[in-house]
């Protein structure tokens, strides 16, 4: 597959152009941002892991019955991907009290919910992502109903998939950000990716934090936290995914 022209450079990954138009190819940087881009910094080597980390788990999803837009790993930092328009909500599904949730409601982090919640922000940097609810998201035309309902399936299905993987590695999935987008068929697919970036990883044994809550909190140990999940997944599906 040829990469063509860069149509895109966002916070984490860069987007090309492809010779098909329904397919693109995304590079992952090393680059760490966090609240909405005020702090910057790089992560050394978290291009290449974010990059195998969030193909092994689509290509588990896949095998799961949840369409995602991975398509094939090209290199260490590139993928092929499905083009899509993005739904514009960021799809927050939580198992344990942590980050916004714990600020916003005024309870510590680490207490287990009964059920996990999922919640919708709108994805508009301009704004700092305001969180809506399903009537704020068709008032402003970002989704239709049938959408939201897929899209909210689709997150609780990926929870227990990606909860239950992760246990047998050891760690516990505290919460995590997904994105939807639509391919030319007007289907709904799982986008963006699944890594470090994008999850709370705790150690199930002690608690500590795998995540780029390291970067985000000035914690230090940034680069080994991502090693270890890695690592830890990687012994999971042989060294080979
Ligand atoms: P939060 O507690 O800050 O709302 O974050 C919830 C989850 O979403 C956490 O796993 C980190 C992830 N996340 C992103 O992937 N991108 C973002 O911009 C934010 C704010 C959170």
């Amino acid at each position: 597959m040829i990469k063509g022209a860069q149509l895109y450079e966002g916070k984490a990954k860069k987007v090309y152009a492809t010779e098909d138009p329904e397919l693109l190819i995304v590079s992952y940087k090393d680059d760490a941002t966090a609240f909405n881009g005020l702090k910057h910094g790089t992560i050394s080597g978290k291009g290449v892991i974010n990059n195998r980390m969030s193909n092994a788990l689509m290509r588990l999803l896949e095998q799961q019955g949840i369409p995602t837009h991975f398509v094939q790993e090209l290199s260490e930092r590139e993928t092929l991907v499905r083009k899509v328009n993005i739904v514009p909500l960021e799809v927050i599904v939580r198992n344990l009290s942590a980050g916004s949730f714990s600020k916003r409601y005024g309870v510590e982090e680490g207490i287990p919910f009964k059920e996990p919640t999922v919640e919708f922000s709108y994805k508009n940097d301009a704004l700092g992502d305001p969180l809506l609810n399903d009537s704020h998201a068709l008032a402003l035309g970002l989704a239709t109903r049938e959408e939201l309902n897929q899209i909210r399936q689709y997150a609780l299905e990926i929870n227990r998939l990606l909860r239950e993987f992760w246990l047998s590695c050891g760690v516990t999935l505290v919460d995590f950000k997904l994105e939807f987008g639509r391919p030319a068929d007007g289907s709904i697919i799982l986008a963006d990716e699944i890594s470090p970036d994008t999850c709370r990883l705790w150690d199930s044994a002690t608690g500590e934090k795998l995540d780029k809550d390291r970067f985000r909190r000035d914690l230090g140990g940034v680069e080994d936290a991502y090693q270890e999940v890695m690592a830890r997944l990687e012994r999971r599906f042989g060294s080979s995914c």
